[in-house]
């Protein structure tokens, strides 16, 4: 199974760590405010943090009175960057592929995880693993890149614009082909899987979960208005999806 580790190359984790430190950018106005709304209260709670980065949500996790966070990811650079930034005696950063999960021996209250199953080639698999390390009636809170965005293949323009550059509406090809994209975006051949809404969702009911809540990244009228080069497109398409589930045996 390929694990493609872009966030250690240089170029690409620089790129990253530059827009997430903006204090304008998708993940802070758009993606965590969501994500935070659909999380039970962490107090005394286990939490499992896949694919924590450099480890903002752990933190706050943490801050918000988790019992203790372990946060897992695949990159040095993001767990170094989250060892001097965001540490706290409740949490452990480790490095582990999402896919390696199954050796973890101990059972979570709470599994999250931001924006990291667009590199899962095995969405069903993945689902069973953390399925399997959750407690009974855990819950499982994730963001991942909406299957609109997934389904880019780098070969059309997100957008179709007007001569002035406004966005006039999304743009989306071969939707119903699955499977791995490889494109052209801030490195050579950045490599993202795709799968369509009704995959996602039999995933996640293949696993065993009960599905309680699901939302679609939104973004108010006045946060495009201030920033149209940005948000501009929100409009059009969500750029996220989200999943809140429960492992109901
Ligand atoms: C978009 S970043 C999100 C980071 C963090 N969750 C956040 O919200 O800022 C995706 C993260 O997934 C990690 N990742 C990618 N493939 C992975 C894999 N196979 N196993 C574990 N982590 C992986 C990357 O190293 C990166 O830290």
């Amino acid at each position: 199974m390929s694990k493609q580790n872009v966030y250690d190359d240089k170029d690409f984790f620089e790129n990253f760590q530059s827009s997430r430190s903006n204090d304008v950018n998708f993940n802070d106005c758009i993606e965590t405010p969501i994500l935070f709304g659909m999380l039970p209260d962490l107090h005394g709670k286990k939490v499992l943090d896949i694919g924590c980065g450099m480890g903002q949500h752990a933190r706050q996790y943490s801050e918000m009175g988790a019992k203790s966070v372990l946060g897992i990811d695949l990159s040095e650079k993001m767990l170094q960057y989250a060892r001097e930034h965001n540490s706290s005696d409740h949490i452990v950063y480790q490095r582990m592929a999402m896919e390696d999960i199954d050796t973890i021996s101990e059972t979570f209250d709470l599994v999250t995880s931001s924006l990291v199953f667009d590199y899962a080639e095995d969405f069903p698999g993945l689902m069973q693993k953390i399925h399997h390390l959750m407690k009974k009636d855990a819950e499982f809170v994730f963001s991942m890149s909406h299957p609109i965005v997934t389904a880019w293949d780098g070969v059309y323009d997100r957008y179709t614009r007007t001569e002035t550059g406004e966005r006039l509406y999304a743009n989306l090809r071969n939707y119903c082909k699955e499977g791995l994209r490889k494109v052209d975006w801030v490195v050579n051949g950045y490599e993202c899987y795709h799968r369509t809404v009704s995959s996602l969702i039999n995933g996640l009911i293949g696993a065993g979960f009960m599905i309680e809540e699901c939302q679609e990244a939104h973004l108010s009228d006045e946060m495009r208005a201030q920033y149209p080069a940005l948000f501009g497109g929100t409009i059009h398409r969500p750029e996220f999806i989200f999943f809140r589930c429960k492992k109901s045996n």
